[in-house]
């Protein structure tokens, strides 16, 4: 048996975001390690898609509808799952969308709709799912998606960086406090490097500003070109969670090098500096 395995088969995870992407392979691997899987999405035909593929492998899975911007919406899925399952083993807050543009130049509504899902999205699925996890005692996990974009910095990325940073220091926070309840709660921040996904389509730009659109291209391109397998990068990263790890990596060089790059960067108290290589990506 493996140590996923033993950690979490027979338990229920509860999996944002898992219509597409990251959050769809996290949900398919957890499927094939003998969870339940809860597939939410905003995307109720994409959830239905990939809880399907989970059962048509013999694995166990159902579809949730909801949007993690709205708060109320992860208390219904919070209260929906333990009255129906009685616990949570895993619970990973991961729907996020990528959002480019100047500053100041995305509306209102975009820069809104950031924060709303790619922060406040994790806030509230903690703040709905962990008094129902400490009252039932038994050790879980949850793991909230940062980035290696919590660490740098990049220009006409600001909505998603910000965001980005702020769920690594929730995360930070929220290790502490379980510590400090002495709760058997393990608190994980997932970092993805670059996994081929959905994020950079085009179809998810609507309401960012025109300026944005060759530097969503370039990325798409590089992503494609160069992003980690899904499946295997899940793989990795489950396998992360399983070890009861804070820094759970998909790419851990990638990730030590960005922050060895903070770190000489906060130490030095140095002016934010960018590579020729993102001059030429942005600009
Ligand atoms: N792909 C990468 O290389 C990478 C790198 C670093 C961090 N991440 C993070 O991983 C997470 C998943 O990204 P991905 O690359 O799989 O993207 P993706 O676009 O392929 O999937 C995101 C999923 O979230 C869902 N979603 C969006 N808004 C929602 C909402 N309001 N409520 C519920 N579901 C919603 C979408 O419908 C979609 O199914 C994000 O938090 C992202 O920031 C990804």
């Amino acid at each position: 048996m493996s140590l996923e395995e033993e950690k979490f088969a027979g338990g229920v995870a509860v999996i944002t975001g898992a219509g597409s992407g990251i959050g769809a392979g996290f949900a398919r691997r957890a499927g094939a390690i003998g969870m339940h899987v809860i597939v939410a999405d905003i995307d109720d035909a994409a959830a239905q898609a990939v809880a399907r593929q989970i059962r048509d492998v013999s694995g166990k899975a159902e579809a949730f509808q909801l949007d993690v911007s709205q708060p109320a919406e992860l208390d219904r899925l919070a209260h929906d799952v333990f009255d129906r399952h009685g616990s949570v083993r895993l619970l990973v807050n991961n729907a996020g969308i990528e959002t480019l543009g100047f500053a100041w130049e995305i509306p209102v509504e975009r820069w809104e709709k950031t924060l709303d899902v790619n922060l406040h999205g994790v806030v509230h699925g903690v703040r709905a799912f962990v008094p129902k996890m400490l009252e039932s005692g038994a050790e879980c996990w949850i793991g909230n998606l940062a980035s290696v974009g919590s660490f740098g910095m990049m220009p006409t990325q600001s909505a998603y960086m910000v965001t980005k940073h702020a769920v690594q220091s929730f995360s930070e926070c929220l290790f502490l406090e379980m510590q400090l309840k002495q709760a058997p709660i393990h608190v994980c921040s997932i970092i993805p490097g670059m996994i081929r996904t959905n994020i950079f389509n085009a179809e998810n730009s609507a309401g960012e500003p025109d300026s944005a659109e060759r530097f969503r291209r370039s990325m798409h391109d590089m992503m494609a070109n160069y992003g980690m397998d899904l499946e295997e990068g899940c793989a990795v990263m489950m396998r992360g969670l399983a070890e009861g790890k804070f820094w759970v990596s998909s790419q851990p060089e990638m990730t030590a090098d960005i922050i060895a790059g903070r770190a000489a960067f906060l130490q030095g108290q140095s002016d934010p500096a960018m590579s020729d290589q993102t001059r030429a990506l942005v600009e």
